[in-house]
C-alpha cells in the first residue's frame, strides 16, 4: 500500500459518502468501511506490510483518512436525521456553500438622506412640500422678490443666464435664469394658493461662482414659507428652535442675528450653538461657538402684494437653508465636492 493509494481511498470514500440520500445507504457504508472487517479497518492491517521508512507517514495519512471519514459520516447521519427541510428534490444540502459575496443593495446618498430627514420633521411640524422649476424667469426669481432692478445680485457674478446674450432695452426680452435660490417656490406657490400657507420647497440652485470647498456652482436649499393671519416673528422662531432640536441634538440652542434680504423685513439670520463644543468654542464653529445654518424674516409687503395677497390682512415668515451646507456640518464633511464625485470610498461611509 503507497501513499497514493491512501490518498485515493480517501477521496473515493468521501465521494461515495456525498452521494448518499437515505438512511439504508448510509447503513451500508458503515458495514462495509467502518466496522472492524471494513475498508478502513483492513488499510490499517495492510499497514504490517508497508515499509518502515515509510510506515509514519502512511499511518499518520491513514489517521487523517479515518477521522476525515468519521467525520463525515456523522454530519451526514445528523442531516438525515433531521429529515428533509424542503419537499425532496427542491434542494440539495450536499451542495458547496455559495462564495460569490451577494451584490451590496446600494444606499441613500448622504444629502438624500439629509433631506428626507428635514422633509419629516418639517411634515410632522404640518408642513406641506412643494416644488417649482430650476429655470426661471426674471419675475420670479428676482422682481416678485423685491430685487429692486439694479440690485447687485442680478450682476452677472452670481447668475446663470438660459440666454446670454440680452437686449437690456426690452423688457420682455428678460432672460431666462437658473434660479439663484429656491424663493422663487415661495412666489409660485402664493400665486397659486391663497394663504393659509404652510410649506417647505427643497430643490436645486445655481450661482455662477469659482467652486470651492465651501460653495458649488450647484447646490440645494430648503425654503420654507408660512402665510397666515396674525403669523409673528416668534412663530418663526418656535418652529426653527424646534427643527434644530430634532435635526442636530435636543441641547441645542438657537440665536437670530440682524441681516438682510430684499423679500424679508426684518431679516435674521440664524445660528445653532455648535453641536460639537456645546458652545464652548471648537475648531468645527471656529471657536466661535456657533453655526450659521440659515437666512429667514418676515415676508416683505411688497411681495406679499405682487402675489395677490393683502398685506394688511396676511403677514408671513420665509426661510431658507443650505441642505449641503447642513448635511456637511451634520457628518463632519470638509468639501462639498465629496458630494458630487460620485467616490465610492466616501460614499460607502454613509
Ligand atoms: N433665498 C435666500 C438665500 O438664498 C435665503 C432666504 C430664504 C432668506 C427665505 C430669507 C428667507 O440666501
Amino acid at each position: 500500500m503507497t501513499l497514493n493509494e491512501i490518498f485515493l481511498a480517501r477521496e473515493r470514500l468521501l465521494g461515495e459518502l456525498d452521494t448518499i440520500a437515505t438512511a439504508p445507504e448510509l447503513e451500508a457504508f458503515k458495514l462495509s468501511h467502518l466496522t472492524r472487517k471494513g475498508t478502513i479497518a483492513a488499510m490499517f492491517d495492510d499497514l504490517r506490510a508497508v515499509p518502515k521508512e515509510e510506515k509514519p507517514q502512511a499511518g499518520k495519512e491513514l489517521n487523517v483518512l479515518r477521522q476525515l471519514v468519521e467525520e463525515r459520516f456523522k454530519e451526514k447521519e445528523s442531516v438525515l436525521a433531521a429529515g428533509p427541510a424542503t419537499p425532496r428534490g427542491s434542494i440539495d444540502l450536499t451542495m458547496p456553500a455559495r462564495t460569490v459575496p451577494v451584490p451590496e443593495p446600494g444606499h441613500e446618498h448622504p444629502l438624500a438622506k439629509t433631506l428626507n430627514e428635514m422633509i419629516a420633521i418639517f411634515e410632522r411640524l404640518g408642513f406641506a412640500v412643494e416644488y417649482g422649476p430650476e429655470i426661471e424667469d426674471d419675475e420670479h426669481n428676482f422682481s416678485k422678490l423685491n430685487f429692486p432692478p439694479d440690485h447687485p445680485a442680478r450682476d452677472m457674478q452670481d447668475t446663470f443666464f438660459v440666454k446670454p446674450s440680452v437686449d437690456w432695452t426690452h423688457a420682455d426680452s428678460l432672460p431666462l435664469v437658473l434660479r439663484t435660490h429656491t424663493s422663487p417656490v415661495q412666489i409660485r406657490l402664493m400665486e397659486r394658493q391663497k394663504p393659509p400657507i404652510r410649506a417647505i420647497m427643497p430643490g436645486r440652485a445655481f450661482r455662477n461662482e469659482a467652486s470651492s470647498a465651501r460653495s458649488a456652482v450647484a447646490f440645494f436649499q430648503l425654503e420654507g414659507l408660512v402665510v397666515d393671519r396674525g403669523v409673528s416673528m416668534a412663530d418663526l422662531k418656535g418652529v426653527l428652535l424646534s427643527f434644530a432640536r430634532q435635526f442636530f441634538g435636543s441641547d441645542v440652542k438657537i440665536r437670530l442675528r440682524p441681516s438682510f434680504f430684499p423679500f424679508t423685513e426684518p431679516s435674521a439670520e440664524v445660528d445653532i450653538s455648535c453641536y460639537i463644543c456645546g458652545g464652548k468654542g471648537c475648531r468645527v464653529c471656529k471657536n466661535s461657538g456657533w453655526l450659521e445654518i440659515l437666512g429667514s424674516g418676515m415676508v416683505h409687503p411688497n411681495v406679499l402684494s405682487a402675489c395677490g395677497i393683502d398685506p394688511e390682512v396676511y403677514t408671513g415668515y420665509a426661510f431658507g437653508m443650505g441642505i449641503d451646507r447642513t448635511a456637511m456640518m451634520r457628518y463632519g464633511i470638509s468639501d462639498i465636492r465629496d458630494f458630487f464625485e460620485n467616490d465610492l470610498r466616501f460614499l460607502e461611509q454613509f
